[in-house]
């Protein structure tokens, strides 16, 4: 691989322990995959931070990068943690709070961001063709797919070592050629009322290169950002190319296949039937938020408690930044007084629950997918509306 010169000085150890070793893993990685060389990113976000998920020895991989002198040489942003910043959530178990706060501690002092979203694009939307090292697999197909960016789905180790170094390796989406839209996916119209979390998991499962999606015109962004995070989760997705939405020049369509979505296609990925009227309803959770709630979703959510009323069967989580704990208080407090439980800069998949549920009411296919897998929960994929509605006691 051909290394400038202050690369070259960077792996010699000239810029210190934590660069050399950053550099290191970024050009092993890059030969694996054929890379000719190293490129300059624009924005690392770096996933696998919680330790509720990396435990030991990922908080000492962390901390030992940060005492060795690692430092944010680009704006770098983190994803969720395993705590609920707000301290207000009574469904969120703050249980690892001290081993969480060492990890925080530390990505602080290396001058990371601290968002605690899986939505960096919220803080700095990027610019069409550039470069980013991105962890968290929904934000990287969301930069790429919507925004044109140009990012790997990178584990939390690259995107902290891209963003003490600079670069990252110059191999998969990183170049044109690799950005090949070839099965066309289409959309029967009958499937279009069809919870898009359901449909995105389908396509992750079954469509095993590059879709091209079409049928998506009137989507709004929300569904969208639950499509794409969906398909991600239960695929190795990193990039949906959307005519209309994704920016010319940043891909290409070579069609080798075309599959058309039917109903019956769907049903195994929606979970169990909606119909929850004889179950408990004290051990039904909603979950909305997976990924973080933007402002939008925000308001649309108000607006659905505020004509339902307030909670009255089960409980109703929502997931976001803890910024807007601040910025949108007076939103907050109303949901909470509505009985809705708000947690900040966590989420279910990467913390713990303090009491146990035995189904969840979802919009998200992301989330129905690992709390199945990690929790165990029986999961029920529908509409941020129907979840809502449910909740709400209609
Ligand atoms: Fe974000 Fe947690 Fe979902 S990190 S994408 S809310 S699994």
């Amino acid at each position: 691989m051909y290394l400038t010169r202050e690369q070259e000085k960077m792996l010699n150890g000239e810029y210190g322990w934590a660069i050399a070793k950053a550099i290191e893993l970024i050009i092993r990685v890059g030969e694996a995959l054929g890379a000719d060389r190293l490129i300059q990113v624009k924005h690392a976000h770096v996933s696998g931070v919680s330790y509720s998920n990396i435990g030991k020895y990922g908080l000492e991989f962390i901390v030992d990068f940060y005492k060795r002198g690692g430092r944010a040489r680009v704006y770098t942003t983190i994803n969720p943690g395993c705590i609920d910043y707000s301290g207000f959530s009574t469904i969120i178990d703050n249980k690892y709070m001290s081993e969480q706060k060492v990890i925080d501690d530390a990505l602080i002092g290396m001058g990371f961001k601290p968002v605690f979203t899986c939505i960096p694009y919220y803080y700095r939307p990027p610019v069409q063709g550039e470069h980013l090292a991105w962890g968290e697999s929904s934000a990287v197909i969301y930069a790429n797919s919507i925004y044109g960016a140009l990012t790997n789905r990178e584990g939390g180790p690259i995107a902290l070592a891209a963003s003490i170094t600079g670069y990252t390796y110059n191999a998969g989406l990183h170049l044109l050629e690799n950005r090949v839209g070839r099965i066309i996916v289409k959309l029967d119209p009958v499937v279009k009322n069809t919870p898009m979390g359901a449909i995105g998991l389908f396509i992750g499962d079954v469509v095993k290169k590059t879709p091209v999606l079409h049928g998506l015109e009137n989507i709004d962004f929300s569904e969208l950002k639950i499509l794409l995070a969906s398909m991600a989760a239960s695929g190795s997705h990193a990039l949906a190319i959307i005519p209309g939405i994704t920016p010319e020049n940043t891909y290409r369509v070579e069609v080798e296949e075309e599959l058309t979505i039917e109903k019956q296609d769907l049903e195994k990925y929606m979970g169990e039937s909606l119909d929850l009227k004889h179950k408990s309803t004290s051990s039904v959770l909603g979950y909305l938020g997976c990924p973080h709630l933007h402002p939008l979703e925000l308001l649309q959510i108000v607006e659905l408690i505020r004509k339902y009323g307030r909670v009255r069967r089960g409980s109703l989580l929502l997931t976001l930044p803890p910024e807007y704990l601040d910025k949108y208080s007076f939103l907050i407090n109303e949901l909470r007084a509505r009985g809705v439980d708000i947690a900040a800069g966590t989420c279910p998949v990467v913390s713990v629950f303090k009491k146990k549920y035995d189904y969840v009411l979802t919009n998200s296919g992301k989330a129905a997918f690992y709390l199945r897998r990690i929790h165990g929960l029986k999961t029920i994929i529908t509409s941020l509306r129907e979840v809502i509605r449910y909740i709400c006691g209609y």
